[in-house]
């Protein structure tokens, strides 16, 4: 393992212990919903956004508590993207993460009502007074991730994104679909250790710039491996986009100058973080991790 893996794995570890703790299974029938949460947020996805968000916070004298939190919130966030992602009306994928969806495991109703809670547990934990002493933050955190969550970002994108086979999207339009998709949370990710560290306004703007492209090149690399990855490594069906005509850079351009536009992104996103000499190195390193993995 190497030792970006570790410490991926180690913020992974930290949010799932916090989760689990979290997500604690109460007596009474609705112990079934809880049940459904945790199938989803403990089961192991690669934790990127925790880990851009505790990267984030690391450039800063962040106390673990607050990033986990914070991280665990993104997680939650993320897995009902995912769950809502997956249900028939959507994607209709009948896996993720290497084991059924949510909604083939247990049933469509508790699919959509588990997206919902984890949805409100995401505010929920950045509005406690365990994730920040000062209000003033709390709220920014808030209010930061309603933004990258909703019309604006995810919510907004999905629904281009599902919009799309219908739509003639260019270069630029597919851009802004895949910046609201998936850019957003991870752009909201490295924000939340800025605003959690008291960034300055220089640091919060290199942070931005190396967040936009890190999404990009993101969305990007899952474009290629549903065209090109292997379907245990992922753990996800593969070919979903051509099969429903999804607008995606690999449809856009082919697989090879998609790869060749996010190695560029990349390259571009570390360049941002300069400013932040070797301090930056883990976020350096999650930049290329974007590119280089097969899951
Ligand atoms: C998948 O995200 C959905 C996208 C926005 C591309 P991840 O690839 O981060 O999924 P997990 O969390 O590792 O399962
Ligand atoms: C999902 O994008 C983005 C979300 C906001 C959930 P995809 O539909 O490409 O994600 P996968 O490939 O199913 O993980
Ligand atoms: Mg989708
Ligand atoms: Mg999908
Ligand atoms: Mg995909």
């Amino acid at each position: 393992m190497s030792g970006f893996d570790k410490q991926l794995s180690r913020v992974s570890f930290l949010v799932s212990q916090k989760l689990d703790t979290i997500l604690a299974v109460p007596d009474g029938p609705e112990s079934w919903l809880f049940e459904a949460m945790r199938y989803t947020a403990l089961s192991g996805g690669k934790g990127f956004r925790p880990f851009l968000c505790h990267a984030a916070a690391s450039l800063f004298e962040v106390k673990e508590e607050s990033s986990v939190r914070v991280a665990a919130a993104i997680e939650c966030m993320h897995c009902y993207s995912l769950i809502h992602d997956d249900l028939p009306s959507m994607d209709n994928d009948a896996m993720r993460r290497g084991k059924p969806s949510l909604h083939i495991a247990y049933d469509e109703a508790t699919a959509i009502l588990a997206g919902d809670a984890l949805q409100s547990l995401a505010f929920e934990l950045l509005s406690d007074e365990a994730t920040h002493d000062s209000p003033h933050v709390r709220v920014a955190l808030v209010a930061g991730l309603a933004k990258a969550a909703g019309m604006h970002g995810m919510v907004g994108g999905q629904t281009i994104d599902m919009l799309s086979p219908g739509l003639t999207l260019d270069a630029g339009g597919l851009t802004r679909l895949q910046k609201m998709k998936t850019g957003a949370l991870i752009a909201f990710a490295v924000d939340a250790g800025a605003i959690l560290g008291g960034a300055s306004n220089e640091q919060r703007h290199a942070l931005a710039g190396y967040a936009h492209d890190v999404g990009l090149a993101f969305q990007i690399a899952d474009d290629v491996l549903d065209v090109q990855g292997s379907q245990s490594k992922t753990g996800k069906t593969l070919g979903k986009d051509a099969a429903q005509e999804k607008v995606t850079f690999a449809s856009l351009l082919g697989v090879t100058r998609a790869r060749e536009q996010a190695n560029l992104l990349v390259e571009q996103a570390v360049s941002h973080i300069d400013i932040f000499g070797p301090e930056a190195d883990a976020l350096q390193q999650a930049a290329e991790f974007v590119i280089g993995r097969d899951s």
